[in-house]
């Protein structure tokens, strides 16, 4: 049965219109059902709805620092869909256990690192301060644990000399784009084994 997947995302959105393209291409496991936001301006949104699908934004801020009052409004449109999968795609807030556990062994996340290294932010920043001479991307489950949990796949791209954070950053993103609908359709299908690209 076509397994239902819902995105949150909070920014452009352009591995959630990646991972839209492809489920819309034709003998995919998953259908999307839902795309999520904690930015009623994100950009992605109106991209989400030019495609077809369904949108939601709960905005955060009016919720302060209580997360687990902001994560119990972000489930109402969440649940109401019964997403089998949820996908963050450049979703920029920390999830809390609880809603991490609901979803337990469903939920995927996209980062902009080789992990383990780099969890958090400023990930390009901080391959370049090292010298390191990759970077890249994974995708993995989400656990509650921040930019932890099994790895899905990753992909790699050299760090050129004369890299900036923002060129690095666009190298990596054409691999994420790459990356993350090549590991959903698999994980859709029921396969958990990393795919390296
Ligand atoms: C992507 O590079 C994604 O990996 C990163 O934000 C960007 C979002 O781009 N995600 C994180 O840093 C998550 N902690 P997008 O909105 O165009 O997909």
């Amino acid at each position: 049965m076509t397994k239902r997947v819902a995105i949150l995302i909070s920014g452009g959105g352009s591995n959630m219109l990646a991972l839209l393209r492809d489920m819309a291409s034709g003998d995919h496991p998953a259908s999307p059902v839902l795309v999520a936001s904690n930015d009623p301006a994100a950009a992605g949104l109106a991209k989400a709805a030019d495609f077809g699908v369904p949108v939601a934004a709960v905005d955060h801020r009016p919720f302060g620092g209580d997360r687990a009052a902001f994560e119990a409004a972000l489930l109402e449109p969440l649940l109401a869909v019964r997403p089998d999968i949820l996908c963050l795609a450049g979703f920029m807030r920390v999830l809390t256990p609880g809603f991490v556990d609901r979803f337990a062994g469903r939920m995927l996340n996209i980062h902009p690192s080789l992990l383990p290294l780099y969890p958090g932010l400023h990930t390009h920043q901080r391959a370049l301060e090292a010298g390191d001479a990759e970077a890249g991307c994974t995708v993995h489950e989400v656990t509650p644990v921040l930019d932890d949990g099994p790895i899905l796949g990753q992909a790699r791209v050299p760090v050129l000399p004369g890299d900036t954070a923002d060129t690095l950053a666009a190298r990596v993103l054409v691999q994420e784009h790459r990356l993350y609908p090549a590991v959903l359709r698999r994980f859709a299908a029921g396969d958990r084994t990393p795919l390296f690209l």
